[in-house]
């Protein structure tokens, strides 16, 4: 597909300049001040910023099995919106993604919908057992799979995670962990994820496997994996848009983990300035408002995610629209291996306009998503998607 995008403000993580870019065949392949080409869409960007497109390194489509709560095409459908088009899908569907059966009936459908491009997480621990790593090996050859998690729930003990992480070091896979020791849960939040979170970054050091930790959210975590990675440990972390936006003394929404304190946020955001962050993950979580109310933890966040980071990161914190970048699209997209996350010549032809300037309140009514779940319903942030491209072509519109 080809298309010509004139007068935007183009920024990636390392360029920022008014210009066009010009999409031929699916992927990106002019970048310039004055692009002029005959016969191919032209689109006037005039006000508006030109980026590449979002990718999430997690996230929760509920498909197979839970598709009440969202499905494959609503998740897509809230991914484009949100200026997404790459996303990482968790295991914890019904039944859990332990097979060749589920991976590839989610990939069916994620071609059928075709609105992003999806990876479908293998599950650690077979049906989350905790304990059996066989389908591991059964599934080395699948070229596909990039990452495994059990997110949802943490890997209690030590010796599988340990072995998990030499399967997947030596079939080329991430280990992406959801940290949180399931014997403190209900007693301390913090040390729950706390002792995980050490316990991994020591696993990773000592199999050299490549663990990217999910939704880090205290300060003593964030703490040990930054001194791991300043020892270069191959160690990846992200960030969830609501723990740095919001702090438990004005908004305890119920997650995992949970909204924690004013210093861990302000831990993570100069975490994140100091480019110890790789990514911001949304952990879009869809529930009823009936599982709400019973204590399903959770939010939905693809829709939001780019105002709260913009609005949080950039404007009330002086991070560069070139790091926001980096961490919202070319780190992700890197962990994914996805030809994703920049401008440059012969990278998919994934592109996002924005209007910084646009004020959005937002309305959890209007979501795309099934879930309407989210505690930001009613907050204004600043930056508003207006269209998102993929291989040239456009797939949202406002
Ligand atoms: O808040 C959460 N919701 N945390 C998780 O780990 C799982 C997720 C979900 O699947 O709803
Ligand atoms: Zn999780
Ligand atoms: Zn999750």
């Amino acid at each position: 597909m080809n298309i010509l995008i004139k007068n935007a403000k183009i920024v990636d993580c390392v360029q920022n300049f008014i210009g066009d870019v010009l999409v031929e065949g699916g992927r990106i392949k002019e970048v310039a001040k004055s692009i002029n080409k005959e016969g191919v869409e032209v689109v006037d960007a005039k006000g508006l910023t030109l980026m590449p497109t979002f990718i999430d390194t997690h996230a929760h489509f509920r498909e197979p099995g839970l598709t009440w709560k969202e499905d494959i095409e609503t998740g897509s459908k809230a991914a484009v919106k949100g200026g997404f088009t790459g996303v990482c899908l968790m295991a914890n569907t019904k039944p859990i993604c332990s097979s060749k059966e589920v991976l590839e009936e989610v990939r069916r459908r994620g071609k059928e919908v075709g609105l992003a491009d999806l990876h479908q997480c293998l599950s650690i621990t077979k049906n989350f057992d905790g304990k059996t790593l066989e389908h591991l090996d059964e599934l080395r050859d699948d070229k596909e799979i990039k990452a495994i998690s059990d997110d949802g729930v943490g890997v209690g003990n030590g010796k599988v995670m340990h072995d998990a992480l030499l399967k997947a070091k030596e079939y080329g896979w991430v280990v992406m962990s959801h940290a949180e020791t399931s014997e403190f849960s209900r007693m301390d939040m913090r040390a729950a994820e706390n002792m995980m979170t050490w316990r991994d970054v020591e696993l990773c050091k000592l199999t050299g496997g490549r663990l990217h930790m999910c939704h880090v959210s205290t300060k003593e975590s964030m703490e040990y994996i930054i001194n791991a990675k300043l020892l270069g440990t191959n160690v990846t972390c992200e960030v969830t848009p609501h723990h740095i936006a919001l702090t438990r003394e004005v908004n305890d929404y119920r997650v995992n983990p949970p909204i924690r304190e004013k210093e861990d946020v302000a831990y993570l955001i100069n975490a994140i300035k100091t480019g110890m962050v790789d990514c911001i993950g949304t952990d879009h979580a869809p529930h009823t408002e009936e599982e709400k109310k019973k204590g399903s933890p959770g939010m939905v966040g693809l829709e939001t995610a780019f105002s709260i980071c913009y609005t949080t990161l950039v404007k009330e914190n002086g991070l560069s629209l070139n790091k926001l970048s980096e961490i919202m699209s070319k780190n992700p997209s890197e962990i994914l291996g996805m030809n994703k996350g920049t401008l440059g010549i012969g990278r998919d032809g994934d592109l996002v306009l924005v209007d910084l300037d646009k004020k959005v309140k937002i309305d959890s009514e209007s979501f795309a998503s099934k879930g309407h779940n989210t505690p930001f319903n009613g907050m204004e942030y600043y930056g508003e998607v207006q269209m998102t491209i993929k291989g040239g072509k456009i797939v949202y519109k406002k």
